[in-house]
């Protein structure tokens, strides 16, 4: 079958068999088929979608256009977490080391951020030394000892998602849903996993602003991840303002860090909880969502998740003595109040601008080549339904740059909308997907 048949049996509406999909991806991850024909296969997807089985297809082939980990060897449950990601979402630093504790394997491999969302390896790298780039049998030598490791995805791992994600970021093809099904799932099922908890961020600082369309990504990965012999969940949760009170990644490097001490902001810890219950549940540790959180708070409050994170973070060569003094992580040159313009109550802090105000200090990239500064970011958020003084902080600007500050600044006004009359604190868990 030439390329140019399947693009146009796609194009005219028809479902492709899984050896023309296989061949196709296989083709193109090996260079054999160029770049425009491959675009132009996305493209067709994108207008004229997938079947679920064709969606099935597309992930396999795209997980195994590389190496699929052998995790076999490793005796505990193999459960992981995915989030189609946010602002100030650090929830995958403080669940792995959490639910490790409780006797699950977490092999996570993760991204970084771009636009305006945040990435758990940038916000890693903020740590001086952790290196997220482990060879795969060290990865899987520290799942073995400790229960859980963050690495980044490695070129062996599903290339063909690496190649087609470029291909699809300039040619307009991002947002489709099978497309965006089999580019996470491809990814995360290569770790060798037994199960995957999905968080689907649905609201204005999420991929998906509207929670229908939220919804349908995450029936569309839950059924892959089925069909493909994985225990799956998946929770809708909000994403409409910042998760937690920091959004910058040696700023919630240090939230994570009181996080796992117990002392997380409730907004933070209700949606890692109610994930890591998910994931105990999957792995077969806990028969309800009230026994799993209990066995999690319990790691929280004994210490021994704290503890997990340090070892987590000295296995891979991070400086630890950075932990234990978090004012000794990288720090921003320029720290700035917010105020309030009036006393009220916080009805909106918009994590969309949030987001964007923390891209133009720096702290994301658009590109995937831009570096990151480590350093800055926004602190102190205060929350939607909290009450502020006129002039009391309504966050505090991390700045390396007084002219990107001047930037940042209206964009932070802007995010903040202050109220006579209290509003409700917006619900964290929308909605549990699970068929
Ligand atoms: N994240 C991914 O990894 N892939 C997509 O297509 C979208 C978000």
């Amino acid at each position: 079958m030439l390329p140019q048949w399947l693009i146009e049996k796609k194009r005219d509406g028809a479902a492709l068999a899984p050896d023309e999909i296989r061949e196709f991806i296989g083709g193109f991850t090996a260079g054999a088929i160029p770049d425009y024909q491959m675009a132009a296969l996305a493209m067709a997807i994108f207008f004229r979608g997938m079947t679920p089985d064709e969606t099935a297809a597309l992930t396999d082939a795209m997980m195994r256009s590389g190496d699929v980990l052998d995790t076999s060897a490793l005796a505990a449950p193999k459960i992981d977490k995915h989030s189609t990601g946010g602002i100030g979402d650090k929830i995958s630093l403080v669940l792995a080391p959490l639910v490790a504790c409780c006797g699950v394997a977490v092999p996570m491999i993760s991204g970084r951020g771009l636009g305006i969302t945040g990435g758990t390896l940038d916000k890693l790298e903020a740590i001086p030394g952790y290196r997220t780039n482990l060879a795969t049998r060290e990865f899987l030598d520290v799942v073995a000892r400790l229960g859980c490791s963050i690495i980044g995805q490695t070129d062996r791992l599903a290339p063909a998602d690496k190649k087609l994600y470029a291909l699809r970021d300039v040619t307009g093809t991002v947002p489709s849903i099978p497309l965006i099904t089999a580019s996470i799932m491809s990814k995360k099922l290569a770790a060798g996993l037994d199960g995957l908890v999905l968080d689907v961020k649905c609201g204005r600082g999420a991929f998906m602003k509207e929670r229908a369309a939220a919804a349908e990504l995450a029936r569309s990965m839950v059924r892959v991840g089925r069909a493909m012999g994985k225990k799956m969940c998946a929770l809708l949760t909000a994403m409409d303002q910042p998760l937690g009170r920091t959004a910058g990644n040696a700023l919630e490097i240090v939230e994570t860090c009181e996080a796992l001490q117990g002392r997380g902001p409730g907004d933070l810890m209700a949606v890692t909880l109610a994930l890591g219950a998910k994931m105990l549940q999957l792995a077969g540790l806990a028969n309800s969502c009230d026994t799993a959180q209990a066995m999690l708070s319990a790691h929280l409050k004994s210490g021994a998740a704290w503890r997990k994170w340090l070892e987590m973070v000295r296995l891979h060569g991070g400086d630890t003595a950075t932990l234990e003094n978090t004012a000794r992580l990288p720090r921003a040159k320029i720290v700035e109040p917010l105020p309030a313009p009036q006393a009220g109550f916080v009805a909106q802090a918009d994590a969309e601008l949030i987001g964007k105000a923390g891209l133009l200090l720096g702290a994301g990239r658009t590109k995937t080549t831009d570096a990151v500064d480590h350093a800055v970011g926004v602190s102190g958020l205060a929350k939607i339904g909290e009450r502020v003084e006129q002039g009391q902080p309504l966050a505090l600007l991390h700045a390396n740059d007084a002219a990107l500050l001047a930037e940042a600044r209206p964009l932070m006004l802007a995010a903040f909308r202050v109220t006579e009359r209290a509003a409700p604190g917006p619900e964290l868990i929308l909605e549990e997907i699970t068929s």
